[in-house]
């Protein structure tokens, strides 16, 4: 739980960036031997959005949904004190991208800096922020949850290719008089174990031996798909049971569960085991397929300009990825 202090964190702005190309099932059943009756079932995804390299990447999406979350919190760049990007797709290492996107929009001495915790990236980044700003050492932090996995999608490995888009999401997060709002309880785990389920090669010597006689595109994801699938589904019910028991909170009391979308059937089996009204989960997985470090993001913007999120409200966020990484956030809105 969290500490009290005598102030809290509001969410003071919320935006996200969407690339032009979409890519349909259609569209992949040109690329690989797959259809879209087999998508659809197996995953709940008719189609997600893709960068047209061109004129759009990882950088240009990230930067946009931080602008719109910017004008959102009608505050500008200099506001923030301090930046923090969440992704695995940044298109350097070297310089972190939190560092280009503010400089982009024009603010080049804020404390800016990058992190990889795959799809949990945006709730870790926000549970760091919530933190950071009760230590009372920052006032206003941007978050930013932003992939571009389609550049580091095999299009001809049918079993992935199938899940993932791209897209940008962020948060404005800042303190605020009312110390009952902000982040209520957190959680941040991983289990490094396991992580041959869901990997980067960069390199020869990072494909581990069970794997090294399938066709491996160095650069490109490599899944266990239905590894990956059982421990989502048990880790989706156990994080928000904990999170529920931890805060007392019941399913009536929470307005929105903002869960990762990974695969529609993830989501409709922690629905059903925990009982959560179909009202109270918002999914877009069909419109925009996994979108990693972004996805939860999407989806709370989504809620938040259809005006489904008020404050006062509670909200659950929830979710997993490679890592394997697992992280929660409840928040008082
Ligand atoms: N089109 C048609 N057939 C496909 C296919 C595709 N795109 N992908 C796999 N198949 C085939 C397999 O080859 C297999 O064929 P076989 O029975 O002849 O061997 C069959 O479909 C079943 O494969 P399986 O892997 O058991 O399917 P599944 O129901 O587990 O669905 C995933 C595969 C990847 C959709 C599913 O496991 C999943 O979503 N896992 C979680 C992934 C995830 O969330 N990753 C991101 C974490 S953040």
């Amino acid at each position: 739980m969290t500490e009290p202090t005598d102030f809290g964190v509001r969410i003071a702005g919320v935006g996200s960036a969407l690339p032009s190309r979409v890519l349909t099932n259609a569209d992949l059943e040109k690329m690989v031997d797959t259809s879209d009756e087999w998508i659809l079932k197996r995953t709940g995804i008719r189609e997600r959005r893709v960068v047209d390299p061109d004129h759009e990447s990882e950088f240009t999406l990230a930067r946009d949904a931080l602008k719109n979350a910017l004008d959102d919190a009608s505050l500008k760049v200099g506001d923030l004190d301090l930046l923090i990007h969440a992704s695995t797709t940044s298109e350097m290492t070297c310089p972190p991208n939190a560092c280009r996107i503010l400089a982009a929009l024009g603010e080049t001495e804020t404390g800016a800096f990058d992190m990889i915790a795959a799809c949990c990236g945006l709730v870790y980044a926000m549970n760091i922020a919530d933190s950071l700003i009760r230590s009372g050492r920052f006032r206003t932090i941007g978050v930013i949850g932003c992939d571009e996995l389609s550049r580091i999608t095999d299009y001809e490995d049918r079993s992935l290719s199938i899940l993932f888009g791209d897209a940008g999401a962020a948060m404005v997060l800042a303190r605020d008089d009312d110390p009952s709002v902000g982040c209520m309880y957190q959680t941040v785990s991983s289990d490094g174990g396991r992580w041959e389920t869901l990997y980067l090669p960069v390199q020869e010597r990072d494909v581990p031996e069970w794997d090294r006689d399938n066709p491996i595109r160095l650069g490109c994801l490599r899944m266990s798909g239905q590894e990956v699938f059982k421990f989502a589904v048990s880790k989706f019910r156990e994080t928000i049971n904990d999170a529920l028991e931890a805060t007392g909170l019941t399913v009536d009391q929470v307005s929105q569960f903002v869960c990762h979308q990974s695969n529609l059937r993830i989501i409709d089996a922690a629905k059903q085991k925990l009982g959560l009204p179909k009202e109270k989960v918002h999914v877009n997985i069909d419109r925009i397929g996994n979108t990693s470090a972004a996805s939860v993001g999407v989806v709370f913007d989504e809620l938040w300009k259809a005006g489904k999120v008020k404050r006062g409200d509670h909200v659950v966020f929830v979710a997993f990825g490679g890592g394997l990484t697992w992280a929660s956030s409840v928040w008082k809105i």
